[in-house]
């Protein structure tokens, strides 16, 4: 049986792989951030798992808005960096995992929830980036990983709830995978950030540490939270934080069963408009 053993959350700005890619991390600006990652490098390397399930979102890149699906599941063999208009970033390409995206996706149908099938998708920044922070610059990503896309770009998006729920229908299915794989579910996106508009660079600390607080010990209430909250509380990119509330889904406690425990936890304001959140929840064994 395959199970999920911990789950990743942070944020995903484009300026932070650029930082990457041109060699800038070790400036003043983008220090603090980076080294609030060293722990989780560490911890991934320590941890390596033999498949990652990245729930992400297109900004745009892959799904134009001739197509929006809600839920999208990549069933392919490999994906490519996306071009976000700047040229493909110098990143290794995505290696998919086909028969466990596959049994996934049978699995989570069959449990009412109705994902979109992508045989072939470029993945932007909303993917990429989140393997730089946890992964480093390798030649190759260190296992496959399964793309989730979720629309939180165009309304109509879907509730917490609904994504608390179909986490908890991801952690079904992959625990009635045949092989023993160690799997981990990554959420990412958020925190609190607004692009445009007169609100434009919204930050809101203390709701985001409230957020991460709740994530941790009240998921399923924190899941009751209307979009209309993010959205006031955290800008109206701040919705994309309802992601991470599918990988909390997926984590272990449920019917009785122990709380995961807190690996690391960092916050850093700001990162381009952004307020980085991070956090690293492991099952217990
Ligand atoms: C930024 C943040 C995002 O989530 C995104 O998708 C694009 C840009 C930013 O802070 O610049
Ligand atoms: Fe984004």
């Amino acid at each position: 049986m395959a199970r999920i053993t911990a789950s990743v959350y942070t944020s995903h700005v484009p300026a932070i792989g650029a930082a990457l890619d041109l060699g800038n991390s070790d400036e003043p600006y983008w220090r603090p951030l980076f080294k609030g990652y060293e722990i989780s490098k560490q911890w991934f390397e320590d941890n390596k798992p033999d498949v990652i399930f990245l729930v992400f979102n297109d900004h745009a890149t892959a799904f134009s808005l001739d197509l929006i699906p809600t839920f999208a599941i990549g069933t392919a063999a490999e994906y490519t960096p996306a071009d976000e208009g700047w040229g493909p970033r110098p990143v290794p390409k995505v290696i998919g995992h086909p028969e466990l995206a596959a049994h996934i996706a049978q699995s989570v149908i069959q449990q009412d929830f109705d994902l979109t099938i992508v045989n072939k998708m470029d993945v932007d920044h909303g993917l990429t980036v989140p393997l730089s922070l946890i992964c480093g610059q390798p030649d190759a990503w260190p296992c496959p990983v399964i793309p989730f896309a979720v629309n939180v770009v165009q309304y109509p998006i879907p509730s917490g709830a609904r994504c608390f729920a179909l986490g908890r229908a991801i952690r079904r299915a992959v625990e009635s995978y045949d092989e023993p794989l160690e799997v981990q579910v990554w959420g990412t996106g958020g925190m609190s950030h607004q692009l445009q508009g007169p609100r434009a660079g919204l930050i809101n600390a203390e709701w985001d540490k409230a957020f991460m607080d709740r994530l941790i010990g009240d998921p399923k209430g924190l899941s009751q939270t209307p979009h209309i909250e993010y959205v006031r509380e955290a800008g109206s990119e701040g919705i994309e934080l309802v992601m991470w509330l599918i990988a909390r889904g997926a984590m272990g406690d449920v019917a009785g069963k122990p709380p995961p425990t807190v690996v690391h936890r960092f916050y850093h304001v700001p990162a381009s408009n952004t307020a980085v959140g991070h956090l690293i929840l492991q099952n217990p064994r």
